[in-house]
């Protein structure tokens, strides 16, 4: 994938759709009496404007699956919505799915809110052909006849370079490109207001993984959608995103729109993260980030990147720097950063 960022659709000044205010999601576990609590989404709060696709990025078990399962409500022991609320334009009065009732989240569930969780060819019934899958997960909202649904399904696979005939088939007769195009079909028949996707290019080969995320945009720019990608592939990013947050060990460290974050990062991570990717025709060595990410279960106090930071203060490590906005729309959570602009 690409590591130059192109400028894609040009965000409009849109609403917010979907609303994260200081959420925390905990996994707590008690195995032999031995208590143990995850820190996996600490004081997370951003907003998806509608219409655009909002890139999380960050790397393995910073919390981006944590985070989506807590937005879609996915929320079951020993995950734990510990704090914060989630609010979306289409759901009035719960402050998250996970304390809305089940018919209400059933209501909301494709038709509002759509999820291609991490891994989700699994979401397709390996025994059930799709044609099923279409039916349990999409018929009950848009309803009509059976034939003349069918007729949606087959033209709306169409737009997703799918044939009717796939309805026939089981998952493991379609190729791994063909899984994730269903899946994608599945999580907009709908028209949904938000999609939630999980890594849904990582399994990809690259010539694959530019077409599937083509589809993305263009079936966002169709039927105007929100999408909330995630994946740690900044290429990815590059290529479709349109605003881009910075995640690092449960905590949102940066927000800008994806061409100020590659054209001026600022956190001292997200430097790290730009200047160590590959350029064509660039043989410059890059010195790696010293140390590991911390363990959740007993992350750093203050903030939690000041092990590795080669711009740590004494403050670093007792206080939690705030997300603040150094110029429009570019938000950062650094006290290296926070301090130079205010000087
Ligand atoms: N069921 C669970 N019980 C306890 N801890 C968990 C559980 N699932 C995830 N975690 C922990 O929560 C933290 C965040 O995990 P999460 O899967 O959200 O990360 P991620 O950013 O999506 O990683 P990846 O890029 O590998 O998909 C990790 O420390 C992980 O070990
Ligand atoms: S707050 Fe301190 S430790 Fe954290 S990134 Fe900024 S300078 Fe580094
Ligand atoms: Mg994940």
């Amino acid at each position: 994938m690409l590591a130059e960022a192109t400028q894609a659709e040009p965000p409009e000044e849109a609403q917010p759709v979907l609303w994260v205010r200081d959420l925390k999601a905990h996994f707590r576990t008690d195995r032999f009496g031995i208590k143990r609590v995850v820190k996996a989404v600490d004081g997370i709060s951003f907003a998806v404007r509608r219409g655009e696709i909002y890139g999380l990025a960050g790397e393995s078990s910073s919390g981006k699956t944590t985070l989506l399962k807590a937005i879609v409500g996915a929320v079951r022991p020993p995950l734990e919505v510990v704090g914060g609320q989630v609010d979306f334009a289409f759901l009035a009065g719960y402050g998250g799915l996970h304390r809305a009732p089940p018919a209400e989240v059933a209501r909301i569930r494709w038709r509002h809110l759509s999820y291609i969780m991490q891994g989700s060819m699994n979401v397709l019934n390996p025994v059930r052909r799709l044609r099923s899958a279409f039916v349990d997960f999409a018929y009950p909202h848009i309803g009509g006849s059976r034939r003349q649904f069918e007729r949606e399904v087959v033209a709306h696979l169409a737009r997703l370079k799918l044939d009717a005939s796939v309805l026939a088939a089981y998952p493991h007769e379609l190729s791994g490109g063909m899984r994730q195009r269903a899946t994608i079909a599945l999580a907009t028949i709908c028209r949904p207001d938000v999609i939630l996707a999980d890594e849904p290019t990582t399994a990809l080969d690259v010539v694959v993984q530019k077409e599937v995320l083509g589809m993305i945009s263009s079936i966002r720019r169709e039927i105007g959608s929100s999408v909330l990608l995630v994946t740690h592939d900044l290429g990815v990013h590059a290529h479709v995103s349109d605003r881009l947050g910075i995640m690092y060990a449960g905590r949102l460290i940066e927000e800008a729109a994806k061409v100020e974050i590659f054209r001026n990062p600022l956190h001292p991570y997200t430097r790290h993260l730009i200047t160590s990717l590959p350029r064509i025709g660039d043989d410059v060595s890059r010195e790696g980030l010293v140390g590991a990410p911390p363990n959740l279960a007993d992350p750093p106090p203050g903030c939690r990147f000041h092990p590795r930071c080669p711009l740590a203060m004494e403050i670093c490590k007792c206080e939690v720097p705030a997300m603040l906005e150094t110029a429009p729309g570019h938000r950062v959570a650094c006290f290296a950063v926070n301090r130079s602009e205010e000087a």
